[in-house]
């Protein structure tokens, strides 16, 4: 039995002497005392051997040293932990970072970046105007006579009351076609996003406030071809190469033909489904061929140009594009929705 009492001594004197300086070293003692070829270890496989009157005196001191080797370890873990952490004036350098979450973009912000870019690829620029209008912009330049029961379509906020050329906020983008017609050389090829107001009750599909962009090309020969090729493009880069639309005829007073435009049910591919209420389409927007009026009333000589104009909702093509069935989500900034969006890509 003295061998097994050397050996003893001999683990505890290691024990002792042993300074570790690194995780790695502190492993290395681990696998040495307490690991399955370690010392501690092989005192445990010995003391089978030990006869049985000794085997209580020597189970208890085994026991105190795999205690004593556990908490050396324990004890080196933390210290080479602390001196390799603390930094120049003792702070702890291990302590985990504050988060800080990036922030990303609105999802109505990230659909009409993707809107105007798709236009500007194919030469259109961006063209903006002013949130509070005059009624010349919004209304009487855009072919809205006085009174006429045409401006009921858009429920307006107005500012002042009672003059010639009331100020109210716009209820279309429109007015800033008018802008660009008015200052702008020709031919024309603009993209007008921004904030419209309308007095309308707040609901799943309609808010007071919304986005829109329109657009607007005018030069020599502008057909209804071009118009139906410019929107069948948007459609495409928008929903989808497979994507097909179809133009239903409408009226805008600033439109002659005017038409709305359906795209096909990126969700069914047509079959028909709750989100296009069985249909097969979804309506995207409005669009037309500029009336002469409206060119004449900017001063554009209607003989010699033709343009067409479109405008949609960029929350309703958000809408779309992403399945959302409510337009509220878009305005309560709830970020459980808002980081939805947070990878969706742009264009
Ligand atoms: N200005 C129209 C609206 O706000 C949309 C539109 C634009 C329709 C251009 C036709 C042509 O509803």
């Amino acid at each position: 039995m003295s061998e097994m009492k050397e050996a003893i001594e001999q683990v505890l004197s290691e024990l002792n002497e042993l300074k570790c300086s690194t995780q790695k070293e502190v492993e290395q003692a681990r696998i040495h005392f307490l690991g399955k070829k370690g010392s501690v270890t092989a005192l445990f496989d010995e003391f089978r051997t030990v006869a049985p009157e000794l085997k209580r005196e020597f189970g208890q001191r085994l026991n105190e040293i795999k205690k004593i080797a556990t908490a050396k370890i324990e004890e080196m873990k933390t210290a080479v932990g602390e001196t390799s952490v603390k930094g120049a004036s003792g702070e702890d350098l291990s302590m985990p970072g504050d988060a800080f979450p990036l922030g990303s973009r609105h999802p109505v912000s990230i659909v009409r970046q993707q809107i105007v870019d798709i236009f500007r690829k194919v030469g259109y620029t961006v063209a903006e105007g002013p949130e509070i209008e005059d009624d010349w912009h919004v209304f009487e330049a855009l072919n809205f006579p006085p009174n006429h029961p045409a401006r009921e379509m858009q429920d307006t906020f107005f500012i002042s009351n009672g003059h010639l050329n009331p100020l109210l906020l716009r209820t279309h983008t429109s007015s800033v076609q008018v802008r660009t017609m008015e200052t702008q050389p020709l031919p024309i090829r603009v993209v007008c996003p921004g904030r419209v107001f309308r007095n309308e009750a707040i609901s799943a599909r309609a808010h007071c406030i919304f986005h829109q962009v329109e657009g607007l090309y005018i030069d020599e020969n502008v057909t209804f071809a071009d118009l139906k090729q410019a929107i069948l493009m948007f459609a495409r880069e928008m929903f989808g190469p497979d994507a097909e639309i179809r133009m239903r005829p409408s009226y805008f007073p600033f439109t002659e033909p005017s038409s709305e435009v359906d795209v096909s049910c990126n969700i069914c591919h047509g079959k028909g489904c709750n989100i296009c209420k069985g249909t097969g389409w979804l309506e995207i927007m409005g669009c037309g061929m500029v009336d002469p009026n409206v060119l004449e009333a900017s001063g554009i000589d209607s003989k010699k140009y033709s343009g067409f104009a479109f405008g949609m909702g960029v929350e309703r093509i958000a809408m779309l594009k992403w399945q959302v069935n409510d337009l509220r989500h878009y305005f309560e900034n709830d970020l459980r929705f808002l980081e939805e969006f947070s990878t969706a890509t742009e264009v």
